[in-house]
C-alpha cells in the first residue's frame, strides 16, 4: 500500500550546521515527486531522513497519519535505489530480486510468483540466471529497482538512480522507472540534479536552496512561472533585466533601461508606478524585430534544433554578474540565421516572460497556460 507524507517544519542539524531548516512538503499518495537542487542543498539529507538513516532534530514525518520519527529504517517498508547499484555481485538477477522476500520468510511459491511479475515488469526475464557484471548499467539499475519494489514498500526513495549511465541510456531508464511507478502506483520520492530528468519524470517538482523549499509545482509550471530569480535561473536559462512599472489608465506597462516598452495583462492589480522589477526571458521568448532591445551577438553556437547566440546588451540593460545572455533561434521554424558581429533587435514574447520584484524574491506573474 502506498502512503501520503508530510513533512511538517523539518530541522536538520550536524553539528551547529543546520542543513535543512523548517521544512515542510506534502507528498501525495501515488506521487512521483522530486527534490531538485544544487549539489550540498539537502536532498540527500532530506532523503535519508525520511528512509530512517538520519536523525530528526525538530519537527515530524508522517507516513499517512503515523508519525514514523522513532521508527527504525528496517521497519518503515521503503525501498530505495541509489546511485551506485545496489545490487549483490555474488547474486543471479533472479537471486537480487528474491532476497528480500526470502528475508520476510515469504512462501516459496509466493515468491517466485512476485519475482517473475517483477522481471517482466522491468524486463529482465531473459537475464534472470546471470550475475550483475555481466549486465550493462541500464540492466543493473533495472534489477535495483526490481529489487526496490519487490517488496511493495508503502515508499520508494530514489538518489540520483541514473548518474552513473550514459545519456542515452538516462533518457531510456527515465521513461522506463515513470512507466513502472505509475504501473506499480509507489509513493516515489526522487532525487536527481539533472532538470531535464526532473522535468521529464516528475508529477511534482519541490526546488530546493540551501535546505529550504523555493517553489512546489508541476514541471510545466515550474519552468514558465518560476517563483523567484533563484528558480528561473536554475531551471532552465533565464536572461535577467532591469525594468520598471508604468502606469498609462488602465493598462500597465513594463518598460527596460533602454526605453523599449511593453504592455503585459498578466501582473497583479497592486503594482505601483515606477518600482522597479527585475525582467526574466528565456532565450526562447526573444523574438527578432524592426524595434525592441538592442544587442550584439558574441557567440554562435548550432546546436541541430536550434541554434543558440551569445548575446551582449548596452551597459545598464541587464542585471550584472550574469553568466551568459542567450538567445535561441528555433531551426525549424527560421530562414534567418545572423552571423558574429551581428546587430540585431529583439522584442520579447509578453506572454511567456516573467516579472520579479526588485530583490528577486517573488514573481509577480501568477498565471498558467493550461497543459
Ligand atoms: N554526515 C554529515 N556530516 C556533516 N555534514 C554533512 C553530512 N552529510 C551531509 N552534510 C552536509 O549537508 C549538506 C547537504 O548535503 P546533501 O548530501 O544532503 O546534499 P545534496 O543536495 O544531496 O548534494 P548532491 O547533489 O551533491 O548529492 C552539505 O553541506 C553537506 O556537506
Ligand atoms: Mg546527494
Amino acid at each position: 500500500m502506498s502512503v501520503n507524507i508530510s513533512i511538517e517544519n523539518v530541522v536538520k542539524k550536524y553539528g551547529s550546521n543546520t542543513v535543512i531548516h523548517n521544512l515542510t512538503l506534502n507528498i501525495s499518495d501515488g506521487e512521483l515527486f522530486t527534490l531538485l537542487g544544487p549539489s550540498g542543498c539537502g536532498k540527500t539529507t532530506l532523503l535519508r531522513m525520511i528512509a530512517g538513516f538520519n536523525s530528526i532534530e525538530e519537527g515530524t514525518i508522517k507516513f499517512d497519519d503515523r508519525v514514523i520519527n522513532d521508527i527504525p529504517a528496517n521497519k518503515r517498508n521503503i525501498g530505495m535505489v541509489f546511485q551506485n547499484y545496489a545490487v549483490f555481485p555474488h547474486m543471479t538477477v533472479k537471486e537480487n530480486v528474491e532476497y528480500g522476500l526470502k528475508v520476510r520468510k515469504l512462501s516459496k511459491s509466493e515468491i517466485d510468483k512476485r519475482v517473475n511479475e517483477m522481471l517482466k515488469l522491468v524486463k529482465m526475464q531473459e537475464f534472470k540466471d546471470r550475475f550483475p557484471e555481466m549486465l550493462s548499467g541500464g540492466q543493473q539499475q533495472r534489477v535495483a529497482l526490481a529489487r526496490a519494489i519487490v517488496i511493495r514498500p508503502d515508499v520508494l526513495l530514489m538518489d540520483e538512480p541514473l548518474s552513473n549511465l550514459d545519456a542515452k541510456l538516462r533518457i531510456e531508464m527515465r521513461s522506463a522507472i515513470r512507466d513502472i511507478q505509475k504501473e506499480v502506483g509507489i509513493t516515489t520520492v526522487y532525487v536527481t540534479h539533472d532538470q531535464e530528468e526532473a522535468l521529464a519524470i516528475s508529477d511534482r517538482i519541490a526546488v530546493i536552496k540551501e535546505g529550504t523549499v523555493q517553489q512546489v509545482d508541476r514541471p510545466y509550471n515550474i519552468y514558465a512561472r518560476p517563483e523567484n530569480v533563484f528558480v528561473a535561473t536554475f531551471i532552465g536559462h533565464s536572461n535577467l533585466f532591469n525594468g520598471n512599472i508604468l502606469l498609462k489608465g488602465d493598462k500597465k506597462l513594463i518598460q527596460f533601461s533602454s526605453g523599449y516598452k511593453i504592455e503585459l495583462n498578466n501582473l497583479p492589480p497592486d503594482v505601483s508606478e515606477g518600482q522597479r522589477v527585475i525582467v526574466g526571458v528565456r532565450p526562447e521568448e526573444f523574438i527578432p524585430a524592426d524595434d525592441g532591445l538592442k544587442a550584439k551577438i558574441k557567440k554562435r553556437v548550432f546546436l541541430g534544433r536550434y541554434i543558440e547566440y551569445e548575446l551582449l546588451f548596452p551597459e545598464g540593460i541587464a542585471l550584472p554578474n550574469q553568466p551568459t545572455l542567450k538567445f535561441s533561434q528555433d531551426v525549424g521554424k527560421t530562414n534567418i540565421i545572423f552571423n558574429e558581429g551581428d546587430v540585431i533587435c529583439l522584442k520579447v514574447n509578453e506572454e511567456k516572460i516573467n516579472i520579479f520584484t526588485e530583490n528577486g524574491m517573488h514573481n509577480l506573474v501568477k498565471d498558467v497556460m493550461p497543459v
